[in-house]
């Protein structure tokens, strides 16, 4: 009560305020030369040639030097593309950390390398949910390739692309190889994260009317071996893990932090094939005919592609997606091993500084902190709670022990994901600030994955360039902001009175302190 009044009072004040597969090329000249041959050179040698191919993180072809994608920042809505450093190498992060600095970007556009317009956008409503559906956060899943830091596809539930308008994708029963790398620690049981081929409408429109790739832990459908997550192909009406609607005991649960996932399909004929992105070959976890369910041989594809989203739309499901094709025919086992050898070449690793981004003060679980307001009118205030209230008070050497224990906040591994962090109560063990219809409160952990969700943040360098902010890991492009003295997590802009774009980079930028109660 009386926090809830002290918050009142100020609301006035505020008002105001492969590289190594190094092939000899033969060039049309007759003069041979060294060019690096990437993943679509080595479809196209293979006889089954890329119609699409999809990276934020690197040109899929030797000679790619067009853009890769294309980012939005909040602050003005300006856009720019973002191109390979060079011709065949990985995304220029940099011009896209100095576009995006001070603000937040999502990634409006992935571009199609394969010179057939294959771009993927926004994903429009569905049969299965409205739209259009949210865009990535740009910062959202920071990796490097080699060294170089770069951005993957942060697909949190309710972020979707698509392109329903698509050329030389096959339909009907037409072959098409595919192949994507994930992060194999960032699944969920929701429908469907799937890159792939899809129906042209966005609905349902039956069995066989779609072949994606799908990885998660979903056991509506099919599902393989262990406890999840699968690599299975999304062929609608059905996640498949084999020739079997359900069981397939042949497709292991697979969670490599970097993740090789195929699917390839044919007349009377599929695979699904996966591995470590980072390390050895694929293995072949499914080969053979069509599933033993009526509708799906022969198979009906419409030929539109999706990303992070079910064919119609179903956009509960979460992942990463570093770069991912598609080709026309039937790719042979020894193509994709070859593709599976230039991957490794890659050398996918995480990129330094935790989640979420990098900079700002590193914090470390186990310890204690105080997180003060940058915002001109409140840098005398700090994140508290109070009950489950979550706000900020103005904290002193002179402040009662209650409002110092209050404002002090342990530092955890983030419940989620533990390159993120979570903060419980110095003085209320076990509670923890969790966001609930984007408002911040002091709750008990109570076990379930969407407390974990709701509890945990990724750190990055505070938006108008001091301290840190913290994202939220399941709406990514929210941050733990304070408004009229009260928590949220908040949008720039967004529809909420809180996501009010004046003073939000300030709101959403804290100094880690010294924790009041030590
Ligand atoms: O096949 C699984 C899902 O079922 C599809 O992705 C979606 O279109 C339908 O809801
Ligand atoms: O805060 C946004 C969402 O609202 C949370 O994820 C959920 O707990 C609630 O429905």
């Amino acid at each position: 009560m009386a926090l809830r009044n002290r918050r009142l009072r100020s609301t006035a004040l505020l008002v105001a305020a492969a590289g190594a597969l190094v092939a000899g090329v033969l060039t049309g000249s007759g003069t041979s030369q060294a060019a690096t041959s990437q993943p679509c050179d080595i479809y196209a040698s293979g006889g089954t040639p890329c119609v699409a191919a999809h990276s934020t993180t690197r040109a899929l072809y030797g000679s790619y030097n067009g853009s890769l994608y294309q980012v939005r920042r909040s602050s003005d809505n300006a856009t720019l593309n973002i191109g390979p450093v060079a011709a065949g190498s990985y995304a220029n992060s940099a011009a896209q950390d100095s576009f995006c600095s001070g603000t937040t970007c999502v990634i409006t556009i992935i571009y199609d390398q394969s010179g057939r317009g294959n771009n993927l956008t926004q994903a429009p409503a569905g049969g299965a949910a409205g739209g259009p559906d949210n865009l990535a956060n740009a910062t959202s899943a920071p990796t490097s390739i080699n060294g170089h830091k770069v951005y993957g596809v942060f697909v949190a539930p309710g972020t979707g692309y698509r392109n329903n308008h698509t050329s030389g994708i096959a339909t009907g029963d037409a072959a098409e190889g595919m192949y994507a790398i994930f992060d194999g620690t960032h699944y969920n049981g929701g429908c469907c994260f799937d890159y792939g081929n899809a129906e042209t409408s966005s609905n349902d429109t039956g069995n066989g009317h779609m072949e994606a790739i799908y990885f998660g832990n979903i056991k509506v459908w099919g599902y393989g071996s262990g406890n999840g997550p699968w690599i299975m192909a999304d062929l609608e009406n059905g996640l498949f893990s084999g020739v079997n609607q359900h069981l397939n005991s042949g497709d292991p649960t697979i969670t490599n932090r970097y993740l090789t996932a195929m699917v390839k399909g044919g007349p009377n004929k599929w695979a699904i094939r996966g591995g470590n992105a980072q390390s050895g070959s694929v293995s072949t976890f499914y080969n053979g005919v069509r599933p033993n369910v009526s509708g799906y041989n022969p198979m009906h594809k419409e030929g539109a592609i999706i990303l992070g989203i079910g064919g119609d739309n179903s956009k509960g499901a979460q992942g990463t997606f570093y770069e991912g094709v598609m080709t026309s025919g039937y790719p042979s086992d020894a193509t994709e091993n070859s593709v599976q050898a230039n991957i490794v070449a890659t050398k996918y690793a995480n990129a330094t500084g935790g989640g979420g981004g990098t900079g700002g003060t590193t914090l470390t679980p186990g310890q204690s902190i105080s997180l003060r307001a940058t915002t001109a009118c409140c840098t005398t205030r700090y994140l508290d709670h109070s009950g489950t209230d979550v706000g900020t008070i103005v904290v002193s050497s002179s402040s009662s022990s209650t409002d110092k224990g209050n404002s002090t906040w342990v530092v955890r591994a983030g419940l989620a994901n533990s390159s993120c962090y979570s903060f419980e109560s110095k003085n209320t063990t076990g509670s923890y600030l969790r966001h609930q219809n984007y408002v911040l409160h002091a709750q008990p952990n109570d076990g379930s994955s969407l407390f974990a969700q709701d509890a945990t943040f990724c750190s990055q360098a505070g938006l108008n360039g001091q301290g840190n902010s913290f994202s939220s890991v399941n709406f990514p492009d929210h941050f733990i902001r304070h408004y009229n003295n009260i928590g949220y997590v908040a949008s720039d802009g967004g529809s909420n009175a809180w996501d009010s774009a004046t003073s939000w980079t300030d709101d959403v930028s804290w100094a880690v302190s010294s924790p009041w109660t030590p």
